[in-house]
C-alpha cells in the first residue's frame, strides 16, 4: 500500500467513527506532513482522495474541513436478528414484490430496477442489432460454458478498478448474479449446512439459501460499516458455519459500503475459520465516488473468495448477464454453471463486450452515478419531510436503494397491501430477512428521476403510513 493510502485509510475511518465531527478543520498540509514524517505530496494527495470521495471541501486560503450532512436523519439502528440459524421463509412475499410492475400506471417503488431511459445505453441498443446482425449463424450456437472469451477480457479489465488482478481464464459467465450466487453456495455447501449472512439481506440469496436447503444465520449489521465483525466471529465460534455471503459495498438493502480496514478483517476472520466469503459486488461499480472501494477478493491471495456480480445494477436487469470469480473453487463452480444453464447466449455478450471496450460502459457509469447521488439527496428530503416522525433513513454512497425504518406501529405487508389501490407497490422489511423480521422498514428505489408523478406517490405512501399509525 502507497504512503498516501495509508494516510487516506486512516484519515477516512477518523471521518467515519466521528474523530473528526463533521465542519472540523483537518491539520494543515504542513503540520499533518510533519506528524506523520510523509511529503507534503503524500498530504495533498490523500487530501485530494478525500475530496474526490466527498469526505472533505477545501476552503480557500483556510483548509480542508470534515464535509457532511449536518441535520442528517437519524440511521437505522444496528439490525438485531434472531442468533441462531434459521430456515429462510417469505417466498410469497417475494414472489409479490417481483410481480409487482403491473405494467402501465403502476409505481413500483420496491423493485430494484436501474434507470435503464437513458441516451447513454444508446450504443448497447445498437450493438446488440449490429451482433445479431454480423453473423446470425454462429449467434444460433451455444458459447463456452466459461462465456465469451472477449465478455471475459472486459470483465477482466473493469475488474482492475475495484484492486483485482483478475485472467480472463478465472472468470465464469453467468445469467445474472443470482446464478453466479446459486452456483457459488452450491459449490461451497451441503444441503443442511449453515450459512453466515449479513442482516438485513438481499431476499435473492437468503431465498437460494432455502432453496438448496440450507440454513441461514442472520448476523447484526451496522447501516454504515457493514456486518458486525465481532457478532459474526462470536457465531463462528458457535455454530458451523460453512460459508459467509456479504455484499459489502452499496449494499442492498442497507445501503452501507464497509470500511477497507474491516474488509480486511473480515478476510481475516474467514482465514482463521477457514471459511470461503461469497462476495456480492452488484452495486460496486455504482459508488458515488471514485475511486470505488476495492473489495475484499482484491485482497484475497489464496482463492478464498468468490466474486459475484452482473451488469444487471449497471446496465439493465433484462440481459441476465452477471459473473463470477470462484478463486479455489473455480472448477466447481464452472460444473454448476455447466448442469444449471449450461451456458449464456452469445449476442449479449458480445453487444456488451463491445461496449465496454469502447469506453460506452464508463461513460454510462458516470452519468448514472451523479444521477443516483443527486436523486439520493432528494429522496432523503423527501422522506424526512414527509414520512412520520421518528422514520429512520439509511445514507447510501452508492447505487439507489433507501432502506426505511418507519415506526415500529407501521407494518410494511400491511402498508403494501392498501398501497394495491393506488397503483403503487413498496418492498417491505420482511422479505430482507430469513424469519421476517424488519416489519416496519421497506426498500424504496430512486434510480428513476424524482418527478411530480413519484413525488405524489411517496405522498401517499406517508399517508397510508400515517393512518397505520394511528389506528394502531
Ligand atoms: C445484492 C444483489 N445480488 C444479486 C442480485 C441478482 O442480480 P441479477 O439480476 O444479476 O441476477 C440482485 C438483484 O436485485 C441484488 O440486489
Amino acid at each position: 500500500m502507497k504512503l498516501y493510502e495509508q494516510l487516506l485509510d486512516d484519515l477516512s475511518q477518523r471521518i467515519e467513527q466521528g474523530y473528526y465531527p463533521v465542519g472540523t478543520k483537518l491539520p494543515s498540509i504542513r503540520s499533518l506532513s510533519g506528524e506523520r514524517a510523509v511529503s507534503i505530496s503524500t498530504v495533498q494527495e490523500a487530501y485530494q482522495r478525500l475530496e474526490e470521495r466527498g469526505m472533505v471541501e477545501v476552503r480557500p486560503k483556510s483548509g480542508y474541513y470534515v464535509q457532511g450532512r449536518s441535520t442528517a436523519p437519524p440511521l437505522p439502528e444496528v439490525s438485531r436478528p434472531a442468533q441462531r440459524p434459521l430456515e429462510v421463509s417469505h417466498w410469497d412475499q417475494v414472489y409479490h414484490l417481483l410481480n409487482s410492475n403491473k405494467g402501465e400506471g403502476h409505481i413500483a417503488l420496491g423493485t430494484a430496477m436501474p434507470e435503464i431511459d437513458t441516451p447513454t445505453l444508446k450504443p448497447l441498443k445498437k450493438g446488440l442489432i449490429d451482433a445479431a446482425k454480423l453473423d446470425g449463424a454462429a449467434f444460433l450456437n451455444y458459447c463456452d460454458v466459461k462465456g465469451s472469451e472477449k465478455l471475459r477480457q472486459q470483465i477482466a479489465r473493469l475488474a482492475l478498478d475495484s484492486g483485482c488482478q483478475l485472467h480472463p481464464d478465472e472468470i465464469i459467465v453467468t445469467s445474472g448474479c443470482q446464478e453466479a450466487l446459486v452456483c457459488s453456495l452450491r459449490a461451497v455447501t451441503n444441503p443442511g449446512d449453515v450459512v453466515a449472512v449479513d442482516s438485513p439481506s438481499f431476499y435473492g440469496s437468503t431465498q437460494a439459501i432455502k432453496a438448496l436447503g440450507l440454513k441461514a444465520l442472520e448476523i447484526p449489521t451496522h447501516p454504515e460499516t457493514g456486518i458486525s465483525l465481532e457478532a459474526l466471529e462470536l457465531a463462528l465460534e458457535q455454530w458451523p458455519v460453512k460459508a459467509i455471503q456479504v455484499t459489502p459495498t452499496c449494499n442492498n438493502p442497507l445501503g452501507y459500503t464497509m470500511p477497507e480496514e474491516r474488509r480486511k478483517a473480515l478476510l481475516r476472520l474467514a482465514q482463521q475459520y477457514d471459511l470461503p466469503i461469497i462476495e456480492d459486488d452488484i452495486y460496486g461499480d455504482l459508488f458515488y465516488k471514485s475511486p470505488r472501494p476495492k473489495t475484499i477478493k482484491s485482497f484475497d491471495d489464496e482463492g478464498r473468495v468468490l466474486l459475484c456480480s452482473s451488469f444487471s445494477k449497471t446496465i439493465a436487469y433484462g440481459l441476465r448477464l452477471g459473473w463470477v470469480a470462484p478463486g479455489q473453487c473455480t472448477e466447481r463452480v464452472l460444473h454448476k454453471k455447466f448442469v444449471s444453464t449450461v451456458s449464456n447466449p452469445p449476442v449479449q455478450q458480445e453487444a456488451v463486450a463491445e461496449f465496454i471496450a469502447q469506453g460506452s460502459y464508463e461513460r454510462h457509469i458516470r452519468k448514472l452515478r451523479m444521477q443516483y447521488q443527486h436523486s439520493r439527496d432528494v429522496m432523503i428530503d423527501l422522506v424526512e419531510e414527509l414520512f412520520p416522525p421518528g422514520t429512520r433513513i439509511s445514507y447510501p454512497k452508492g447505487g439507489y436503494l433507501l432502506w426505511v425504518e418507519l415506526p415500529i406501529e407501521v407494518d410494511t405487508v400491511k402498508l403494501n397491501k392498501r398501497l394495491e389501490a393506488s397503483n403503487i407497490s413498496i418492498a417491505p422489511g420482511v422479505i430482507f430477512s430469513a424469519s421476517g423480521k424488519y416489519r416496519n422498514c421497506m426498500r424504496l428505489n430512486f434510480a428513476k428521476k424524482l418527478d411530480e408523478t413519484m413525488r405524489q406517490a411517496l405522498r401517499q405512501v406517508a399517508a397510508e403510513a400515517q393512518l397505520l399509525i394511528e389506528e394502531a
